[in-house]
């Protein structure tokens, strides 16, 4: 007798590629011992948070004892917290926001479920540039919604306008880009982002409902060789941005982030109110009132971005020298390498045969690379050198 519904059985038994590694990496650590083990699969950040955490955390603590320290509050997030944040918001987009275009949300996670309840109908479209964040799917059969993939650019993964303009349909209600991007380390630029605005604006004309452009930026603070995260709020009205502090703060656990809507479009306090109530039904009711009163703090400050431009350095440097094909990252702390003998599925056995753990591309709609994060200690991208020499090595001689 299934206790679980259909769906999620379903899903559990699919179960994605990134739970695979990590149970195959448990496993590993424990026949081999923990630090033989170069575990690349997870992108749980891995570097202390900056002082302004801890200020909020101790400005807190010196108001425990007030009634409604920890109580709840307006759905969307402290008034003060959302106008605060809201100026923050306004220089990083470079684009004037206020406190009412801004909801508070339990991450990025929480504000994408938000947002797809609130807007979409059973059965309506999400396009989305593959590879892709693996979640999103399960974000979208959550309320409903189908998942169009559409392949991004061979070689460098940029936007490929023309296939997103094919694949519209009188169902599609939304766009989904993610940049800088998680697996591919893409980030969009101003021409792409422009062509895209004008393309949605003619479809937006063309359909009987709003198409929305959402993008995801948990990874807008980490950028390479003085790249820059062009604002999608600068190319279209109908555009959200929808982000959190997991990253830029070390704040993964505590479930904070935000939805953004641009401050000129046409539905904007619909939409919010949408947003308040989905927030509320979903069950996360408002973001943490911790999580608010540590970024209240802590706004504007990031963890020391220094050590992920040096362990990218690092891997790059110990895969150009084993011979790997890659386009090293522009933003976010992930590589996406072609997988040496096209089979990324195998190659990540190889991989792990060497004792380096990495998620085949396959898991993200994007087969033939795999991908690999770079939120792991120093020692173990220096030690993953000889690993990834031999797996290549065993392409190499299968071949001859
Ligand atoms: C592209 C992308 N979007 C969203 C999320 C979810 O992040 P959050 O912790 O803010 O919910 C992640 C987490 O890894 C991510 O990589």
């Amino acid at each position: 007798m299934a206790v679980l519904s259909q769906q999620i059985g379903d899903f559990l038994t699919k179960s994605s590629w990134i739970r695979r590694m990590f149970d195959a990496g448990a496993e590993l650590k424990r026949k081999h011992g923990e630090e033989k083990v170069c575990d690349f699969s997870l992108g749980n950040p891995d570097l202390p948070a900056p002082s302004g955490v801890k200020r909020g955390l101790e400005r807190i603590a010196s108001r425990a004892e007030d009634p409604y320290c920890f109580g709840y509050m307006q759905n969307p997030g402290f008034p003060g917290v959302r106008d605060r944040l809201a100026k923050h918001l306004s220089g990083e987009q470079g684009v004037s926001v206020a406190r009412e275009d801004v909801m508070l949300s339990c991450g990025a996670a929480g504000g994408l479920n938000c947002l797809l309840r609130a807007v979409l109908e059973p059965g309506e479209e999400v396009i989305c540039p593959t590879p892709h964040f693996v979640e999103y799917g399960f974000y979208l059969s959550n309320h409903g919604g189908t998942l169009r993939p559409v392949p991004a650019k061979e070689g460098d993964f940029r936007l490929d306008i023309e296939a997103i303009e094919r694949a519209f349909t009188e169902r599609t209600r939304m766009v989904l880009i993610n940049s800088p991007n998680n697996p591919t380390g893409q980030i969009y630029s101003e021409e792409e982002l422009k062509e895209l605005g004008d393309l949605l604006r003619r479809m937006n004309a063309e359909s009987s409902r709003p198409v929305l452009l959402v993008s995801d930026e948990p990874y807008r603070f980490l950028t390479f060789d003085g790249h820059e995260v062009p604002s999608v709020l600068r190319f279209f009205e109908n555009s959200v941005v929808v982000s959190s502090f997991s990253k830029n703060l070390s704040l993964a656990g505590e479930r904070i982030g935000y939805v953004l809507l641009h401050p000129d479009m046409p539905f904007k306090s619909e939409l919010m109110d949408g947003l308040v109530y989905t927030n509320r039904i979903l069950g996360y009711v408002n973001a943490p009132t911790l999580g608010q009163q540590i970024i209240d703090e802590a706004l504007g400050e990031e963890v020391d971005t220094s050590v992920y431009v040096r362990r990218r350095d690092k891997l790059a440097d110990i895969l150009g020298r084993a011979g790997y094909e890659f386009h090293p990252p522009k933003g976010s702390f992930y590589f996406f390498p072609k997988a040496p003998g096209g089979d990324d599925v195998e190659f990540t056995r190889i991989l792990q045969d060497e004792l380096v753990l990495a998620v085949p591309g396959s898991g993200f709609g994007g087969p033939g690379h795999f991908r690999l994060s770079f939120c792991v200690p120093d020692r173990v991208i220096d030690n993953s050198a000889p690993g990834f020499q031999r797996a290549m090595d065993r392409i190499g001689d299968s071949d001859k």
